[in-house]
């Protein structure tokens, strides 16, 4: 059934007409106002904290976000993705990546399929495979150890492993070095074998499609390298695959028993609790990565479970929407106040961006409002020192996502703290900010005329009523890292739901991918060049002027 536009919904007409005073309130005075806002506007989910009070809403906001919700139909549209309904429109598929972290013995069947007996059965060759690497039972081809694994992927078969690495770093082996090789830049590629031995390196070509350009271009290259001082008999020991594509992957020259499918039903960006996640098994072993999947299954158990009004995912994605729709924010700041996290911004451009930046209805109709904010970030406290200037006093504002573990994973001695302070300092300065007479009675400590004051002031003064939210973890740990990614893909899928866009197609990446092979066969001379624009015929002649140099 057609859904009616949201503008034209009662509950979205009911927030238009709430938005128009609630866009007079500051943070300032709801907070003075209700001494009980923290614990009314925080929830705790499978290990993790949501603080999102100091967001510029009140209990009635949030009852009406919450019809909303109800109205657009997300319990309903949850229970299909969960139960394996083809909500993927646009290419006829499911959205199972819920069953990739379902517990063994759970049954789901999909078009006549258990799903979770050919997960667990894929998660068994993945601990069987890691084990032996990580023991060093798996040798290179002169029986060596293996000391380096390069994952060879971009988009998803990428951001996730590589994400992951990173955050779980403390848990990885120490003998194993974890490289990525994702841009179809060969000094992507070059700076990478630069560092590795071919004899104790293993090539992980991960990719759902197995015919991603930049993914076939880089293995290729790879595989040359690695055949320079070997025979085509020791490719077995030193590059296996990760796809959906059995064909391809035998076409390239892999053993299909050194190969880790997956489903059509796992998107890409989602993909990282499938065999995409094998770089991760090899670096923090099977049983982290099994507390890996835990995590996000106990998230799942939250989302599919708790009532609206409590569950964190729903929240997140309401406050989201709430900021992008009625306070008009463009933008969403991730700050992750932990390096391990460094990548987390990254990852999550693709699962958000990817997943929401559409213009379309699930029916092909104008979504008729702005949708999915552009989303960026860095790690704090380094972001303090580059663009939070911008975020503080700038003329857009922007949302920000704290996110932090109160305990650190090393103990180095007086960091962690520090670290937390910087974290809590923000949210609290983007919510104050401070008046131009708080800037006042700072300056008149200071020695200075009453004209200098006043010549400082507006230079001084933060408006603030900026809004953020903090989500807070014990420490960062498989499970806790688990939960903290499979919220965040629930956010987007509630957010998803009340744009009514199909969450889990990615056409608007198309286009380019065209028109790069045309102009590719343009720039090595296998075809005459088209007839562009002028810009692009200029660049052309340009790149094709300077390869004869
Ligand atoms: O082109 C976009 C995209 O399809 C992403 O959605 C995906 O994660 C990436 O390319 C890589 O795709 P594959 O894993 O099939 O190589």
């Amino acid at each position: 059934m057609r859904q009616p536009a949201l503008s034209a919904t009662a509950s979205f007409q009911a927030l238009e007409s709430h938005a128009a005073t609630a866009r007079q309130w500051t943070l300032r005075d709801l907070f003075a106002q209700d001494a009980q806002r923290f614990p009314k506007l925080t929830v705790d989910a499978a290990g993790l904290f949501l603080d999102y009070s100091k967001n510029r809403l009140d209990a009635t906001t949030v009852e009406l976000l919450l019809d909303l919700a109800r109205e657009r139909g997300v319990e309903q549209q949850r229970d299909a993705m969960f139960a394996g309904e083809k909500i993927n429109l646009t290419e006829q598929r499911a959205v199972l990546h819920t069953a990739l972290r379902m517990p063994r013995g759970n049954k789901l069947v999909v078009d006549g399929q258990d799903v979770g007996r050919d997960v667990h059965a894929v998660l068994d060759h993945i601990k069987d495979f890691t084990d032996r690497v990580r023991s060093g039972a798996w040798t290179g081809h002169t029986g060596k150890a293996i000391t380096d694994v390069v994952n060879i992927g971009i988009g998803g078969s990428d951001l996730g492993p590589k994400m992951v690495c990173l955050a779980l770093r403390s848990y990885a082996h120490p003998r194993l070095k974890m490289h990525f090789v994702s841009n179809v830049d060969g000094h992507d590629m070059d700076a990478v074998l630069d560092q590795v031995n071919p004899e104790t390196t293993l090539f992980i070509v991960a990719s759902k499609t197995f015919v991603t350009a930049e993914t076939m271009l880089n293995a290729q290259t790879a595989r040359n390298w690695f055949l320079r001082g070997a025979g085509e008999d020791a490719l077995a020991r030193h590059f296996v695959a990760v796809s959906t594509n059995t064909d391809a992957v035998k076409a390239f020259g892999i053993d299909p028993a050194n190969m880790f499918p997956f489903w059509d039903w796992v998107g890409g960006r989602y993909s990282v609790w499938s065999s995409i996640g094998l770089a991760v098994a090899l670096s923090v072993g099977f049983g982290y990565f099994s507390d890996f999947l835990a995590g996000a299954h106990a998230l799942d158990e939250h989302f599919r479970t708790a009532p609206l009004a409590e569950n964190m995912p729903v929240l997140l994605a309401l406050v989201g929407f709430w900021n992008r729709q009625f306070l008009g924010c463009g933008s969403l700041s991730i700050a992750p106040y932990h390096q391990d996290l460094s990548r987390f911004p990254a990852y999550l451009q693709q699962l958000d961006m990817e997943s929401n930046g559409k213009r379309v209805t699930r029916d092909g109709a104008d979504v008729g409002v702005p949708t999915c904010p552009v989303v960026w970030g860095e790690c704090g406290t380094n972001a303090q020192h580059a663009y939070f200037q911008l975020l503080h006093q700038g003329t857009d504002v922007t949302p920000i996502d704290f996110i932090a573990a109160l305990r650190a994973t090393h103990d180095l001695a007086g960091h962690h703290d520090a670290l937390l302070a910087n974290c809590f300092a923000q949210s609290e300065a983007f919510m104050t900010g401070k008046t131009a007479d708080e800037v006042r009675a700072d300056l008149r400590g200071q020695n200075l005329s009453a004209e200098q004051i006043e010549a400082l002031v507006p230079h001084k003064t933060f408006p603030g009523n900026r809004p953020s939210n903090t989500i807070l973890m014990d420490q960062l740990t498989p499970p806790l890292l688990g939960a903290l990614i499979a919220l965040y893909e629930h956010k987007t899928f509630v957010q998803g739901v009340l744009w009514n866009v199909n969450s889990f197609d990615q056409w608007g990446v198309e286009l380019g991918k065209v028109l790069a092979k045309n102009i590719h066969a343009e720039l090595t001379g296998e075809i005459a060049p088209e007839r562009h624009d002028s810009s692009t015929n200029g660049l052309i002649v340009m790149a094709k002027a300077a390869q004869h140099l």
